[in-house]
Formats: C-alpha cells, sequence, structure tokens
C-alpha cells in the first residue's frame, strides 16, 4: 500500500460524505439526493489515500481548510479552520494525519495562511502538528429570573430584526471582534452563508437601537421545543456597544422567565455580561477547547497586532515544528502596535519554544513562566521574560464560532 495526499475533487464526494457519516453519525436512512459538492469558495477538502498493489486508490482520511481570518492585537491574522477530520476506522493508528496536515497546512500556507486553529476531540492527535489548547468556547446556564432582573436601559428599544438589519449585526460582531483577542472576521466567502441564513437560522434575531434608531446590539437566540421544568432557550450570541443595548436584550430574554427557567449562552473568555447580571449565576456546562498553530511563524508574528506603547526586540527559535520550513531563529521587533519578524542566524543561548509553547505565546494563553514550567520554553534570561509578557500577554481568547 502507498499513501498519498491531495485535496479532493467532485470525483471523492461520495466517499468523503460516508466517512463524514462514520465519524460524526449517519443520517437514519440515507439520503437519495447526490453528495454536495466538494469546491466552495473559502474551503477546501483535503484526502489521504491508500493505493493498493493493482494500483486502486480509496480514500482513507480526510479534513477541510476553512478560509477564515482572526482578530489578533487589532489585526487580522489569515487562518487555517480545520474541521471534519475523519480517518475511516480499519485505518486510524496508521498514520495517515501525518501526510494529510502536510499536504493541508502546505496549500493553506500557499494561499496565504499564517496561523491554523481548531475544536479537537482530544488534543493529543494535533501537537504532533503544532497545535496547542489556548481557549474554550463554553455554554454557561443563567436562570432566566436573572436576566429579568438585569437593570432596565435608561432609553432606547428593542424589536424583532428584519433582513435590511443583517448588516448592522455583521457591522456590530465586527466592531466587537476587532477590539477582542482571538474572534474571526466573519468576513469572506467562508461566512456568506451565514449572512444569507442569518434570520433563518435562530428562533428569534432580536436588535436593540438606540433612541436615534441606530443599531447598538443583537440576541440570537433558539426558543427550544419545550417549556416549564428542565426547559431552556440557547442565546446563542449577544453582542452589543452599549449598556442599555445590553440591559433590552437580557431583559428581553428574561421575559421568558415564567415558561422557561434557564438560558444557555454561548460565549468565551470572561463575558462582559457578567458585569450587567445582578445574581452570581454562571455555571460552566459545556467546554469545547480551541487549539493554535502558528504554520508560518515570521508571517504571523507580523501580520498580528501588538500593544501601543510597547517596544521590544525578541529573538528566539522553533526547533521542533512538523512544517519543517518553520525551524530555525527569528527576531521579532516590536513598536508602534505592530510588529516585524524576520529570521537571523542562530545564536547560543538563546529562548527556545516548542511548536506549541510558540502557539501558546502567540494567543497569550499562557505567561512565560508557565511555558517554561509545561517544559515548552528553554534557555534565554528568565528574568527578562516580563518583556515577552509585554509583547504578548492578552486578555483570555474570545472564539464564538464553532467549526
Ligand atoms: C482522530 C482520528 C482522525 C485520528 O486519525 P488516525 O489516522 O488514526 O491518526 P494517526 O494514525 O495519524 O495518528 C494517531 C495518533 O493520534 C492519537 N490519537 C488518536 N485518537 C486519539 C484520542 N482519541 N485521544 C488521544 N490520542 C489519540 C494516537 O494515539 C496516535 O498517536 P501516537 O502516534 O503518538 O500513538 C481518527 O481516530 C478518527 O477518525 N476518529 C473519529 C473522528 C474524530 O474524533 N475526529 C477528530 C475530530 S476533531
Amino acid at each position: 500500500m502507498t499513501v498519498s495526499a491531495r485535496p479532493l475533487t467532485d470525483d471523492d464526494a461520495e466517499a468523503s460524505r460516508r466517512l463524514g457519516w462514520e465519524a460524526f453519525g449517519a443520517p437514519g436512512t440515507p439520503p437519495t439526493e447526490p453528495p454536495p459538492p466538494v469546491a466552495g469558495e473559502g474551503r477546501c477538502w483535503y484526502g489521504a489515500f491508500l493505493t493498493d498493489d493493482s494500483g486502486t486508490e480509496r480514500l482513507s482520511a480526510r479534513m477541510l481548510d476553512r478560509y477564515f481570518e482572526t482578530w489578533i492585537g487589532g489585526r487580522r491574522v489569515p487562518t487555517a479552520g480545520i474541521a471534519g477530520v475523519t480517518t475511516a476506522a480499519e485505518d486510524r493508528g496508521r498514520g495517515l494525519l501525518s501526510p494529510l496536515f502536510g499536504a493541508l497546512l502546505a496549500g493553506a500556507h500557499e494561499r496565504g495562511a499564517v496561523i491554523s486553529s481548531l475544536f479537537p476531540t482530544a488534543p493529543k492527535i494535533y501537537r504532533r502538528f503544532g497545535y496547542e489548547v489556548v481557549g474554550d468556547l463554553v455554554e454557561v446556564e443563567v436562570p432566566t429570573a436573572v436576566l429579568a432582573a438585569v437593570d432596565a436601559p435608561a432609553g432606547g428599544s428593542v424589536r424583532r430584526a428584519v433582513a435590511a438589519d443583517v448588516p448592522a449585526i455583521f457591522d456590530c460582531y465586527g466592531a466587537w471582534a476587532a477590539t477582542q483577542h482571538g474572534p474571526l472576521t466573519r468576513e469572506g466567502a467562508a461566512f456568506a452563508s451565514d449572512r444569507d441564513g442569518l434570520l433563518n437560522d435562530f428562533t428569534g434575531v432580536t436588535v436593540a437601537l438606540d433612541d436615534h434608531g441606530t443599531i447598538t446590539g443583537y440576541a440570537l437566540w433558539d426558543r427550544g421545543g419545550e417549556y416549564g421544568p428542565g426547559s431552556s432557550i440557547k442565546l446563542e450570541e449577544v453582542i452589543a456597544t452599549t449598556p442599555d443595548a445590553y440591559r433590552g436584550l437580557l431583559r428581553t430574554l428574561g421575559s421568558f422567565a415564567s415558561v422557561t427557567p434557564a438560558i444557555k449562552i454561548t460565549t468565551a473568555g470572561f463575558d462582559v455580561i457578567r458585569s450587567l447580571l445582578p445574581a452570581l449565576d454562571w455555571q460552566v456546562i459545556k467546554r469545547s477547547p480551541y487549539m493554535i498553530n502558528v504554520i508560518d511563524i515570521a508571517g504571523a508574528l507580523t501580520k498580528r497586532g501588538y500593544r501601543y506603547g510597547f517596544e521590544a526586540v525578541l529573538d528566539f527559535s522553533v526547533a521542533d515544528h512538523f512544517l519543517d520550513a518553520c525551524n530555525g531563529s527569528y527576531r521579532l521587533r516590536v513598536a508602534g502596535g505592530r510588529g516585524r519578524c524576520e529570521r537571523i542566524r542562530p545564536e547560543p543561548e538563546q529562548r527556545q519554544f516548542t511548536a506549541r509553547g510558540l502557539a501558546a505565546l502567540y494567543a497569550g494563553a499562557l505567561p512565560v513562566a508557565e511555558l517554561r514550567a509545561a517544559g515548552l520554553l528553554t534557555g534565554g534570561d528568565p528574568a527578562t521574560d516580563s518583556l515577552w509578557d509585554g509583547a504578548f500577554g492578552a486578555p483570555a481568547l474570545q472564539i464564538r464560532d464553532y467549526f
């Protein structure tokens, strides 16, 4: 048997669909319609194939590159969002993910991606490729009565969204995301269908308006099928730019208190709405860890933003990256909120990050002292670690899109 990996074509669509069912659940009755086309704007499927002695090729593993951008330090970082990873049951454990990641990450780099991210089912699967856990998407449960008890807004109003509101809703998300560390920009072809389908994807899309009629926030919510004890409403997203908008939106969801005792909120990091809730209830009921991999070190460190008012020259090396082209020594100069990273000659005693350590640093997930404690960084003078924390330290990562 020989192994090869390449982008999938429409000829591979049925085999790819079957692999997906095998890993993530099959429909009760097989669909009669043909599989959706493999090719599409804003994404590319890759497959690993086993070819037997007779030359017959069989799709054995596949995964998807989604063309995303991530906001980091106020700048957009081109990102390969990995999804749908699966290997045929009988072919697992024979190392097919290595050629598959090799092909996908090379293709992603060619199209300009400098980092990659994914939601793992187990982190160990992805660590050898350079991915490290840097945050969580979480679902929290809050009593509906707590939302009902949020202070009333001093002005403004709420109403159900109409199609004409969709651009303003995406603008509101974009304005919020640009100030955060980690969320996707939700721009480009990868999100075109989300824009078109927004009002149909949820039971309710509620917008908050100020007294001039400008949209200042929105809530996306799913009512769920039940009422009474044990029932809940899913608040898939609530984002606003003013306290009145947050109050109006939260109280709108709170008005369901007589029929549904709980609201399940999708969030990450330390959500600002906790500062508006009158009670402490904020029970995490589900956690989806998120991993990042720096796949073009000079590109990724140059494209992200940094804190204003901070200047540093930081030398380091990476030696164990799955992508050989990443290994080497680098100098990062940070000034004026920007960074410029270039290759330099190796020097003795340099800080040496593992690929995973660099991913954690990049996302501001761990202080440098913790990277040392976890074996993700060696060398350099620990007394100057705070220089690195100053450049990379960040609030908890935000991610609001599961993929
Ligand atoms: C996860 C999956 C894609 C791995 O594919 P594979 O072809 O077996 O992977 P490889 O043979 O290249 O690598 C196997 C490595 O992953 C590790 N691994 C696989 N599943 C793991 C798990 N659930 N927990 C921890 N490690 C795991 C193996 O221990 C092995 O590591 P090792 O080489 O150090 O022993 C495959 O098991 C699968 O399809 N699982 C069901 C679907 C799934 O979970 N997909 C991931 C979605 S994020």
